[in-house]
């Protein structure tokens, strides 16, 4: 069993629930603030973070020896790794404030220099080690991470980092893109697939430009993709062809023209879709609108379930529905339509684990402060 450190994302719940349903065999130990430690019983690396859209870093707790402190514990692990040259690290802190970071790497440069090793470290602003940092040093540097909780500390070494080039690249360089639709992020994506717990064939039934189809692609999975409108589908197409050159994919898509609202015949073992947000995630909305909006949306998502009632396939469905933040009053959701979608036999499953205090296990929210439209991500199942 390893121990393992994972620096969460900016939406802290929807990481965790990432992290609870990708990987069931673990247990976590610690929820941190930012950070959560969980027991595993294999060994991760940079192909595991790659696939996680929630985490930023991995990294493999170092065990304590009895009674050692966390200083001994990271001039030791740099010890370890010295071969005779200059060694190169970093060090970046976690349940505590970064200022404590001055104290630490001094201290560190002290204890080396006594022991007569060369070494220089990489933060010198004295801020936690960022993926281009991360970058400069790869393969020959190593970055250790400490975490702090109550009166415990854990030191791990960081085995992955966010490939944060790898990401815009996909985002921005893809031949397809609709700013009308608003696109899902590819972290998104990739966390809306881990969440379905499945390993086997996703079906995005509102692909749009085909961002979950391109990301479940590159994370192992038989994709399926279709969408009511044709020239999306053949904007995902090519979406999806340039994902498998520049990425070196051998599997292929299924992509096609389809109404999700009506039965769908082909195969497939979980469905995770970003579905129709009604509108544009910046637009302001008025509220007199705002109503039609939801009452549209309403019917689509209800047809949408009820065809995959008819077709019967006990599977998992995670599925991004919008709330809106109106002009003036509180925000909306679509929680009648919640209702309803329980009503015809679904019911919603927690995404979350039990340990998490104080947030909503049916229920995850995704939005950034300044967008009118948010995404609900729920997880159903038909019963
Ligand atoms: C918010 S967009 C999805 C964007 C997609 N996640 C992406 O990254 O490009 C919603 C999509 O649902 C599609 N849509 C709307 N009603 C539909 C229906 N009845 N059946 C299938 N697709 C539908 C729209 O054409 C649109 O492409």
């Amino acid at each position: 069993m390893n121990t393992y450190l994972f620096v969460l994302g900016n939406h802290r719940a929807l990481s965790i629930a990432e992290l609870f349903m990708r990987y069931p065999e673990g247990e976590f130990q610690v929820l941190g603030q930012d950070w959560a430690l969980m027991d595993l019983p294999g060994k991760l690396g940079q192909k595991d973070l790659d696939a996680l859209g929630g985490s930023i870093k991995i990294g493999k707790v170092i065990p304590a020896e009895e009674g050692e402190r966390s200083n001994e514990v990271l001039a030791n692990a740099l010890a370890k790794r010295y071969t005779g040259t200059k060694l190169e690290y970093g060090v970046s802190v976690y349940g505590m404030p970064e200022q404590q970071l001055k104290t630490i790497l001094i201290g560190l440069k002290k204890v080396l220099r006594a022991a007569d090793l060369k070494s220089r470290f990489i933060n010198n602003n004295f801020q936690n080690i960022t993926a281009a940092q991360y970058k400069s040093i790869a393969g020959k540097g190593i970055e250790l991470l400490v975490a702090k909780q109550g009166g415990q500390q854990w030191v791990a070494e960081t085995v992955a980092m966010q490939d944060i080039d790898a990401y815009s690249k996909r985002d921005y360089g893809k031949p397809f893109r609709d700013m009308k639709m608003g696109m899902l992020p590819p972290k998104l994506a990739q966390i809306l697939i881990n969440l379905t717990g499945v390993q086997g064939t996703i079906w995005d039934p509102f692909c749009g430009s085909g961002v979950v189809v391109m990301e479940g692609l590159l994370m192992g999975h038989p994709m399926v993709g279709s969408d009511i409108h044709a020239e999306r589908v053949e904007g995902a197409k090519k979406n999806v062809e340039w994902i498998r050159a520049t990425f070196g994919l051998k599997e292929e898509a299924k992509l096609m023209v389809h109404d999700a609202t009506q039965p769908a015949s082909h195969a497939y073992d979980g469905i995770a879709s970003e579905s129709d947000l009604g509108m544009p995630h910046s637009q302001q909305i008025r509220p007199d609108m705002l109503q039609k909006i939801i009452s549209d949306l309403d019917q689509l998502y209800i047809r949408f379930f009820t065809s995959l009632k008819t077709v019967g396939r006990k599977v998992p469905v995670v599925i991004a529905l919008p709330f809106f933040r109106s002009s003036s009053g509180p925000s909306l959701d679509m929680g009648k339509t919640i209702q309803s979608i329980e009503r015809l036999g679904f019911k919603r499953t927690p995404m979350l684990p039990e340990i998490l205090k104080g947030e909503d296990r049916f229920c995850l929210k995704y939005s950034r402060p300044d967008q009118a439209v948010g995404r609900a991500i729920y997880r159903f199942m038909l019963i």
